[in-house]
């Protein structure tokens, strides 16, 4: 196996204190690789969105701990480490959807004509290179969600967590979006952890991690 991008030993992860604690997840213990493809699965409220978050160091865990192998500092210190399709909107919204795209690669230090030119064809891979110029305002909620795609898969990560990517989407969009996600993964050498309710999309995924009350299962 190769080496380990995000090890969690017993991560928990409790909101509030006393008699209005919410334990969103229990001690998680699991790992994940460049090679690893997994659907997160489990019933609203069963804290998925909290172990995705813990993953990508966006939060910190209450109990146990999470470790970033391959990155001494952290996923964060540096964009192209990993990158978060969001559940709920993420998009800037005074910028137009192939300047959402292409920000990230800005912030990377590409100049602006390059940026817009790789956003452009993220797009086209998403088939929706004809919304390009509109406003997230203007954008509906299937639409948005694939710029937030094209946006993590632009940057190159080598970890990339899509929380509930297809969400909103039809069959058909919904199968792009997948296919998107695994051939980046597959060319940037990065893990891939996505959660769903979606038993199609979860069974085009190699592995399945199921959580129930805040307790993550991971097959042997
Ligand atoms: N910031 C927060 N403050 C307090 N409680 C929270 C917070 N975030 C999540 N929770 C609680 O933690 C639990 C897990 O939430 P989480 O969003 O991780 O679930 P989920 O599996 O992603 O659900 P869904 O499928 O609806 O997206 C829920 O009980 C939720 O109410
Ligand atoms: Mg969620």
């Amino acid at each position: 196996m190769s080496e380990a991008l995000v090890v969690c030993e017993a991560a928990g992860r409790t909101f509030g204190r006393g008699n209005l604690a919410v334990v969103a997840v229990h001690g998680a213990t699991c790992t994940v690789t460049p090679e690893s493809r997994i659907a997160l699965v489990g019933p609203s409220g069963s804290g998925k969105s909290t172990l995705l978050q813990l993953m990508a160091g966006l939060d910190s865990p209450t109990s146990g701990s999470i470790s970033w192998p391959a990155w001494q500092s952290g996923p964060f210190q540096d964009p192209s480490r990993a990158g978060v399709v969001f559940q709920g909107p993420s998009l800037i919204p005074s910028l137009t959807a192939v300047e959402n795209v292409a920000f990230p690669l800005v912030l990377q230090g590409l100049a602006d004509r390059e940026a817009i030119l790789r956003a452009t064809e993220s797009l086209e891979l998403l088939g929706i290179a004809s919304l390009a110029d509109k406003l997230p305002e203007e954008l509906s909620g299937g639409q948005s969600q694939r710029v937030a795609v094209a946006r993590v898969v632009t940057s190159a990560p080598r970890l990339i967590f899509a929380d509930e990517p297809t969400g909103q989407l039809d069959r058909a969009s919904a199968d792009r979006v997948i296919d998107v996600l695994l051939e980046a993964a597959d060319h940037l050498g990065a893990g891939l952890v996505l959660s769903t309710h979606d038993a199609s999309v979860a069974a085009r995924l190699d592995a399945v991690w199921r959580m129930r009350d805040g307790e993550l299962g991971v097959p042997a």
